[in-house]
């Protein structure tokens, strides 16, 4: 067996012959002797040689799907294939396919222990393929937007790491979209959506959970899934070398070989990764480890749905990475120059402005949103309304509060009180300050689905727009489990035209 340093020493000369064809991340970690085994992402290709599909999209109007795929070999995705599939309705990211010859393809998760999903037989939802715009070197791409009950697994994947055997994983996320629930995680799981006990996960986690261990500051931080304890160091409570991940995108690694495990994390746009961690496990049942060598991605071993986050791309290795190949992966996905895309399209919003939203279904084109008290109804109003009730059709457009790219929209006639969801219902709440609130209140508006005006998307929940039905404002999605969510109308329902304000504020 060659030692970690003339190991070194191939990978620099393999490195060398592999930036001749730019080595990707799977290039380089196969130049180490830690080829992937399983390569995700809906942005770009894993591997320079790889030129194929990177994931599925279904659409809302007739339920067909399309492959996305690479632009070229090494190449980020064909997004504008996605935008032309997915033209005036609703698209959902249903397969991320592994990028590696296992075929370690990941679909919307089936129930399990803690939780159900709202989809089909309690299965997660599939994640909203609009929600996570990005650019790479300039170019548009989608990431994989999981809003809370979304997340995806497969259960019978090939050569991931079963027992205390190494593997290590790296992944890019938001840095700014998490929850402190459980959990989201990608990674090595249990292969039967239960919670087996201490050991038997392996996995990423990025939020800001305080139930383990943490780092520093408030969080959100970069930890490791080992089943019944999301962990940044051996023990509970904050570890000191590890800060809060404030970037916009965080590259976070896991590795872990018999009786070690590594953590580092850094700023997926700049410099270089720093180690957390690199030492012994957390007691008792974590040494040996009993990985099942399952793959999850936003949620936990027990199929826990209630954590947000985003994912861009990751892979997971067989073998214990070297620290020098998990450097060039960092170097490589600096290279990749992700930065912010537009969350909005469509009819301009401007901040500040006073305005009204009109419905477009035929039934109630006169029909504009209006508040009574915190209900959020659809309601006749015409220049000649009473003032309140012009009033109560008004809303100041804000900067979002949750999201500076996209909306909220504050009443008029009831200042600091703001439209808001809450249990897939819109109402007008005052603002509490909470990371939740502010969250609930935010809007991305996108070109009306019917063609008419804006559609208003949920930040938090991308697969849910504003909806009227039976004259009362929802947070729906197209063909969901509620009433509410019913297909039949769905695109004139959820579309709205904006225009000044009957009253000023
Ligand atoms: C945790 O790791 C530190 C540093 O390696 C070590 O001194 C300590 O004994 C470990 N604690 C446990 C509970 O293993
Ligand atoms: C972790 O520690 C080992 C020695 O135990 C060292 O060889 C390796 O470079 C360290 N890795 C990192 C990322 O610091």
């Amino acid at each position: 067996m060659l030692s970690e340093i003339s190991l070194n020493r191939v990978l620099v000369l393999a490195l060398a012959l592999a930036s001749q064809v730019s080595a990707q991340p799977c290039d380089i970690y196969a130049a180490g002797k830690t080829p992937c085994v399983a390569a995700h992402s809906t942005t770009r290709a894993l591997y320079s040689a790889y030129n194929g599909r990177l994931y599925q999209v279904t659409r809302g109007s007739d339920g067909t799907t399309a492959d996305i795929s690479t632009l070229s070999a090494g190449g980020v995705a064909n997004a504008a294939a996605q935008d032309s599939f997915c033209a005036s309705t609703t698209c959902v990211i249903s397969i991320i396919y592994d990028q590696s010859a296992n075929a370690n393809h990941l679909t919307p998760a089936p129930p399990g222990g803690a939780a159900s999903g709202p989809g089909p037989n309690g299965f997660d939802i599939a994640a909203s393929a609009v929600g996570a715009p990005v650019f790479l070197n300039g170019r548009k791409a989608y990431g994989v937007f999981i809003e809370p009950t979304s997340g995806y697994r497969n259960n019978a994947a090939k050569g991931t790491a079963t027992g205390d055997g190494p593997q290590g994983m790296y992944a890019v996320f938001d840095g700014t979209h998490y929850n402190s629930n459980c959990c989201f995680d990608y990674g090595n799981a249990e292969v039967n959506n239960d919670d087996n006990g201490n050991g038997h996960m392996e996995a990423i986690y990025f939020g800001s959970n305080t139930g383990y261990s943490t780092g520093t500051g408030n969080g959100p931080w970069v930890m490791a899934d080992l089943e019944n304890g999301l962990y940044s160091w051996n023990t509970t409570g904050p570890n000191p070398n590890e800060p809060s991940s404030t970037s916009r995108f965080v590259t976070a690694t896991v590795k872990g070989k018999p009786g070690i495990w590594a953590l580092r994390g850094g700023d997926s746009t700049t410099g270089s990764l720093t180690t957390y961690w690199n030492a012994s496990r957390p007691s008792p049942g974590y040494s040996p480890m009993s990985k099942e060598g399952a793959i999850i991605l936003g949620i936990g071993g027990d199929n826990s749905n209630g954590a947000q986050g985003t994912f861009y791309e990751g892979c997971m290795t067989s073998g214990y990475p070297l620290t020098a190949s998990e450097n060039a992966v960092q170097s490589n996905i600096v290279g990749a120059r992700y930065s912010v895309a537009p969350l909005v399209s469509g009819p301009a919003f401007k901040v500040g402005s006073t305005i009204t939203l009109r419905a477009t279904t035929s039934c109630c084109t006169g029909d504009f949103i209006t508040h009574d008290g915190a209900q959020v109804n659809i309601e006749a109003v015409t220049p000649s309304s009473p003032t309140s009730l012009q009033q109560q059709a008004s809303w100041v457009v804000r900067t979002g509060l949750g999201n500076s790219g996209c909306y909220s929209f504050e009443s008029v006639d009831t200042p600091g009180s703001f439209l808001r969801h809450s249990n897939f219902q819109i109402f007008l709440n005052a603002n509490d300050g909470s990371k939740l609130f502010s969250e609930d209140a935010t809007y991305c508006p996108q070109t009306g689905l019917d063609g008419q005006g804006n559609s208003i998307r949920s930040w938090s929940f991308p697969t849910r727009f504003f909806r009227h039905y039976g004259g009362v404002v929802y947070l729906a999605s197209n063909g969901g489990p509620e009433a509410f969510d019913a297909q039949s109308l769905f695109n004139n329902d959820a579309s709205f035209v904006m225009s000044s304000g009957f009253a000023t504020s």
